[in-house]
């Protein structure tokens, strides 16, 4: 349903890779209500994803992008502010990898090679994005920008493996810029700490089947879907939370704040 929250509004989202993705949903609902935007991916997941399809299905443009690499990242902003006929609203960074996790290097045996990816792509490419965007000035005043996390930024959580150091840096590149993007140009800095969701990337991480099942018996309202994270990101792009930056904002139907429920006590005591 459009309530054009988004209305008039131009946005880039970054990280759609097939429906499953938390930014596909984000990128249908932005447009849903009212916004123009281009998507951006890298060249290899557009190969391999579903990302045209997306682009064909809102009349978006697709822009390739490693966003790691700072010369690309110019490439999306400058090409966007093109397309959509002025300075970016808002900005998704929906983007995760670790080649630890991938090729199975438990914590205790990280390849560092690999470990300097997982920062680059899950959370160094979010300072990057925005040192870019405020260089060429392509964020207009009261915008918006959101990256996604985890808890496992915050509290140990078994598999997560490298993941974690990168999202403990992506939620503290949020707060950083933040203060700096905020006062110099009024742009607000947010992360949003996603429950376990089943996507490609969630798909990766060790165990996410019984952690799933876990997180939605801790839950008082159950986990969080894609689509319900997607409705999250809208209001945060929207002018209805204009004052709201460098949080780190939990929509995990109350994981975060539980320490035991009955869900899981009664799990325990069946086998008593
Ligand atoms: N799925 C979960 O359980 C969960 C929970 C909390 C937070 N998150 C976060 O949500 C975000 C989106 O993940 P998702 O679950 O929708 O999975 P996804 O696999 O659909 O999305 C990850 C995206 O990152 C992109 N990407 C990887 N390397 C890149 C690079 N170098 N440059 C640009 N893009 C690159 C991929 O192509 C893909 O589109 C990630 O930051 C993830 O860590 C996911």
């Amino acid at each position: 349903m459009s309530h054009n929250l988004l209305k008039g509004k131009r946005g880039i989202v970054f990280g759609a890779l097939n429906e499953m993705s938390i930014a596909w949903k984000v990128a249908e609902k932005a447009v849903e209500q009212g916004a123009t935007i281009t998507l951006s991916n890298t060249p290899m997941a557009m190969r391999m994803g579903e990302t045209n399809a997306l682009a064909d299905k809102l009349k978006a443009e697709v822009i390739p992008a490693d966003a790691t690499i700072v010369e690309d990242l110019e490439q999306v902003f400058a090409r966007s502010q093109e397309v959509l006929g002025g300075k970016i609203d808002f900005v998704l960074h929906s983007i995760g990898m670790s080649p630890n996790v991938r090729k199975g290097r438990d914590y205790d045996d990280l390849d560092y090679k690999f470990l300097d990816k997982t920062l680059d792509i899950s959370a160094v490419s979010f300072h990057k994005m925005m040192q870019v965007a405020k260089k060429m000035d392509a964020i207009a005043e009261g915008g918006s920008v959101l990256a996604l996390t985890h808890i496992a930024a915050q509290r140990t959580f078994a598999g997560y493996n490298d993941m974690a150091d990168a999202k403990s840096l992506l939620e503290s590149i949020g707060r950083s810029f933040g203060y700096v993007y905020g006062r110099d140009k009024g742009v607000r800095v947010n992360t949003i700490s996603q429950s376990p969701t089943m996507t490609t990337a969630g798909a990766g991480i060790g165990g996410m089947g019984g952690f799933l099942e876990f997180a939605e018996k801790m839950s008082p309202l159950g986990n969080a879907n894609a689509e319900e994270c997607a409705d999250y990101c809208i209001v945060m792009f929207s002018d209805l939370t204009r004052k709201v930056t460098m949080q780190n904002l939990f929509h995990d139907g109350g994981f975060s704040n539980m320490g035991l429920t009955i869900a899981v006590m009664d799990e325990f005591n069946a086998n008593k």
